[in-house]
């Protein structure tokens, strides 16, 4: 389920990269979807912060540790620069081609509940 038009890239090829980046994903048993489809879940629900990083393990880990070299832990992180750093994301501020389409979809309070959720796994 992937709303195309919730996104705005830069440029096509780098839709196309993080798609197949996805997929890959996806095939290897990540099981990654999109945020924009949980960004919208109800906030009072207590699994939300959970949903809204499902997006994330497939390259931060499932417990937030990830096991590629370029792709940075966040357990344990503090909660404040997780939070800095997906606005700033989200804002273009700090680019990266994966996470500026990822964060651009989120919304302060998901920004609020991912970050309150990595900063308490154990790093
Ligand atoms: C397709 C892979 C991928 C996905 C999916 C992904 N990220 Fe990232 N993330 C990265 C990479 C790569 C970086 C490092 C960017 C850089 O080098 O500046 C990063 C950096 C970050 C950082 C900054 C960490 C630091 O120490 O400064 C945060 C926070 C973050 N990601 C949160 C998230 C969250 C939350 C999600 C899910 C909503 C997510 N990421 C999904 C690849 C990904």
């Amino acid at each position: 389920m992937i709303k195309a038009d919730n996104f705005k890239l830069p440029t096509t090829s780098l839709f196309l990269i993080s798609l197949s980046v996805i997929s890959v994903l996806n095939l290897l048993g990540f099981n990654v979807i999109y945020s924009p489809c949980l960004a919208q879940s109800n906030v009072n629900d207590p699994s939300t912060a959970k949903n809204l990083t499902i997006t994330c393990t497939g390259c931060h880990g499932t417990e937030g540790l990830s096991n590629a070299p370029l792709w940075p832990n966040l357990a344990g992180q503090k909660k404040e620069y997780l939070a800095k750093q997906l606005l700033a994301f989200k804002n273009n501020e700090r680019k990266d081609p994966l996470m500026n389409p990822i964060a651009s979809s989120l919304s302060d309070s998901d920004i609020e509940l991912i970050a309150t959720y990595f900063s308490n796994l154990k790093p």
